[in-house]
């Protein structure tokens, strides 16, 4: 059972090991930290290091060739694809480096969608029309993604993660499209949503203002975690 003082994610041994056409490749090795609930984490590194792999770990929408990864007290990889996205249902919101809108919706109904998974259909459509108008969309809520720039399209991507207050918020480069006003406002929603409601934040970017906000800093390398000793060397 989760407590108020334990980790909302404890991962230990993490490693990733994939097969492709030259054999076996490690994309991820022996990472292990802890994230304490409402606490904000900046997942930092070179592209190519791990990063969005290891998002994906902690989300539990991927599975890891060995260690554990707890998410609210639960150990992910003893749960089942389904265990997992039932435990992930309106606790964590994920927001892709790809946004991956549904291409057939219009953007008020991207943002319905986790609302209307979750059974909670009767204010739906008034609580995804207040995060696009938060996130600077009002007047964009019936273009499918298709009509939208890509920075709009992170936008919604946003406004679905935030829509159902997850406990979690696990976001790949959050501010990766966006210009510098519209990526301020971004940040200061994550933070004011990590204020107001505890909402743990789990940022991969590679944006300095942004890492800079979260109250630590995690450096990936060539899939590792880079230790604070290595990088006082270096
Ligand atoms: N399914 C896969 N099969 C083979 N290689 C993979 C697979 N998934 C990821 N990789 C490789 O693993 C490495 C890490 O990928 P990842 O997407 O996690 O990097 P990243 O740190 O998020 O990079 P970026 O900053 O460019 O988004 C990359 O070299 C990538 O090519
Ligand atoms: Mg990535």
């Amino acid at each position: 059972m989760q407590n108020t003082f334990d980790p909302i994610i404890a991962v230990e041994g993490l490693r990733k090991v994939v097969r492709d056409a030259d054999g076996e490749l490690t994309i991820l090795d022996d990472i292990g930290f802890v994230v304490m609930p409402a606490s904000s984490v900046a997942i930092v590194g070179a592209s190519g290091s791990g990063k969005s792999t290891l998002l994906g770990l902690l989300a539990g929408l991927d599975t890891a060739s060995a260690g554990t990864v707890r998410l609210f007290g639960e150990d992910l990889t003893q749960l089942d694809e389904d265990r997992r996205a039932a435990l992930r249902s309106g606790r964590v919101g994920f927001v892709f480096q790809s946004f991956q809108l549904m291409p057939h919706l219009t953007a008020l109904e991207n943002v319905m969608l986790p609302l209307e998974l979750r059974g909670e259909t009767q204010d739906a459509i008034e609580r995804a029309k207040e995060w696009l108008q938060r996130v600077g969309l009002g007047a964009r809520m019936s273009h499918y993604p298709k009509h939208l720039s890509g920075g709009e399209q992170q936008r919604v991507a946003l406004a679905r993660a935030f829509v159902t207050r997850p406990d979690v918020l696990f976001a790949d480069e959050p501010t990766g499209s966006l210009d510098a006003a519209n990526g301020e406002a971004v940040i200061n929603l994550m933070f004011d949503l990590n204020r107001e409601t505890g909402a743990t934040l789990v940022l991969v970017t590679h944006d300095i203002d942004l890492a800079s906000r979260c109250a630590t800093t995690i450096t990936i390398e060539a899939g590792r975690i880079r230790q604070p000793s290595a990088a006082a060397e270096s």
